[in-house]
């Protein structure tokens, strides 16, 4: 069993969680958070002007649908992914997947999605980030917030397929070695820019260096031109050369999500967590759709498209794939605390397996604790698979049971029984407005101010 101490830190607590109580209590805006938001409006000034110049053409309209609920358009050039991808294109060659073909009517179960209507509406593009904002008072920020409910950006190109090209990279690009923009197991992602166009990118770096780790890479780039979402990353280039594949992406500015949770400038509420994970959950039912799974679903995926909004997008589809049934899944256990059961146990994944995923971060959100987090891996896993989870935690106090309820429709071992991205999406913590008229009218509370006196020696779960 955890105790409150191994239960509570997924994060790196600092003096910050500390500053994050103190400007809860006193509730003004401070010069730094000022500060903080005119450089981030100017900066998106100047990406927008640059985009401008870069020329591209936006051919994506935005629309939204009668219940916010948005997906994007399908452009004719878009998709072979409209006809199912050859499983035999799909086992590759990657070693950790036994694939069985057989196929057994209790796993079709799990195929929830149906492809018949993925709808054509698009959005006409909102930039809302890029306009003045009044800088006074936040909190009139935040209040606009909470009533948005439009999809992010869409990437500044269209959706494009591609492959990996053979050119050296630097041709036409220029990588910002200096900026790290994140990193993993496969590498790092750097800041670049097109020269041709002036566009800013990400640039991730993959070392691949024989045929089969290649391949690998080339599984990412195909999952990838399958896809074209707001609320997922967009691919605009590739890349290979002899030791490495590089991905040229959509470049977004707004940190990790959970990087949020422990940073002074932002007091997230409840409501916050149901904007973040509708449109985890929007970004979800799109791939479901498309029959792709993601896999890797933690919160170091999810990024923050602005520091002044509530949008994200999905990334790093290093480990997605299409949905086989039967399909075994394993992974290097870096960080077991978002491992299904199903993957614990080496048993076949599908769709709610990122549901499962979609449930642990809802819990991460809400409280700051890790449900299955332990004292050691094996305690972790024991827990996950024992499913030995609650709701006990004092941070939980002030959470609503529409939350609680729909954690609890997530995190179920059978997975077969957990809600699917398109029910959870009509779960009223998601879509009832009654109840988030209720989380909105709720006084800000002080938050996980009692996280502090727990504080262990500062730990830091939060990249393998
Ligand atoms: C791309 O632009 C950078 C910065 O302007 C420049 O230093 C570099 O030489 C350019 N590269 C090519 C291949 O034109
Ligand atoms: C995990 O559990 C296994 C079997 O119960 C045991 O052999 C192993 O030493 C444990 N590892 C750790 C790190 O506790």
């Amino acid at each position: 069993m955890r105790n409150a101490n191994n239960a509570l830190i997924y994060f790196t607590y600092t003096s910050s969680l500390f500053l994050h109580c103190v400007y809860n209590a006193v509730d003004t805006v401070s010069l730094k958070k000022q500060a903080l938001l005119l450089e981030e409006v100017q900066k998106l000034n100047q990406e927008n002007a640059e985009r401008t110049e870069a020329s591209q053409p936006l051919e994506k309209g935005m629309q939204n649908s009668e219940d916010c609920l948005v997906t994007p358009i399908q452009q004719e050039l878009i998709l072979e992914g409209d006809k199912p991808v050859e499983p035999e294109q799909e086992k590759s060659s990657i070693e950790e997947n036994e694939v069985t073909l057989e196929l057994k009517e209790d796993e079709m179960k799990d195929a929830e999605p149906k492809m018949e209507e993925v709808q054509a509406e698009t959005p006409e593009l909102v930039e809302e980030e890029t306009k003045e904002l009044p800088l006074k008072t936040t909190d009139i920020l935040k209040d606009q917030e909470e009533e948005d409910c439009t999809p992010p950006p869409a990437a500044p190109f269209s959706h494009r397929v591609l492959s990996a090209k053979p050119n050296q990279i630097n041709n036409f690009y220029t990588i910002n070695r200096q900026e790290v923009l994140g990193g993993g197991r496969f590498g790092q992602v750097h800041k670049c820019i097109e020269n041709s166009s002036g566009l800013t990118l990400a640039a991730k770096i993959i070392k691949a260096r024989s045929q089969k780790e290649k391949e690998v890479v080339k599984n990412e780039i195909q999952v990838m031109n399958q896809l074209d979402h707001a609320n997922l990353i967009q691919l605009y280039a590739a890349y290979e050369s002899r030791n490495d594949v590089i991905l040229v992406l959509e470049y977004v500015d707004g940190g990790e999500l959970f990087d949020r949770i422990i940073d002074e400038n932002y007091k997230l509420k409840e409501l916050d967590t149901v904007m973040f994970i509708r449109q985890i959950c929007e970004g979800l039912r799109y791939m479901h759709k498309m029959y792709i799974l993601h896999l890797d679903l933690k919160p170091e995926n999810i990024l923050c498209v602005s520091r002044l909004t509530n949008k994200v997008k999905i990334i790093d589809f290093g480990l997605a794939r299409k949905y086989q049934p039967r399909e075994k899944l394993r992974v290097n256990f870096g960080t077991p605390e978002f491992l299904s059961p199903e993957v614990v146990n080496y048993d076949f994944v599908s769709f709610n397996t990122d549901m499962w995923s979609l449930g642990v971060i809802s819990y991460m959100l809400l409280s700051g604790l890790s449900p299955f987090l332990g004292d050691d891996d094996n305690e972790t896993l024991n827990n996950i698979l024992a499913c030995q989870w609650n709701f006990q935690e004092d941070e939980f106090s002030e959470v609503s049971e529409e939350a609680k309820d729909f954690i609890s429709k997530l995190l179920v071992v059978d997975k077969s029984w957990r809600l699917g991205a398109t029910e959870a999406l009509k779960h009223p913590w998601l879509a009832d407005p009654a109840v988030h008229f209720r989380l909105h009218q709720k006084v800000r509370s002080t938050l996980h101010c009692n996280a502090l006196i727990v504080l262990p020696e500062s730990v830091n779960y939060g990249i393998s």
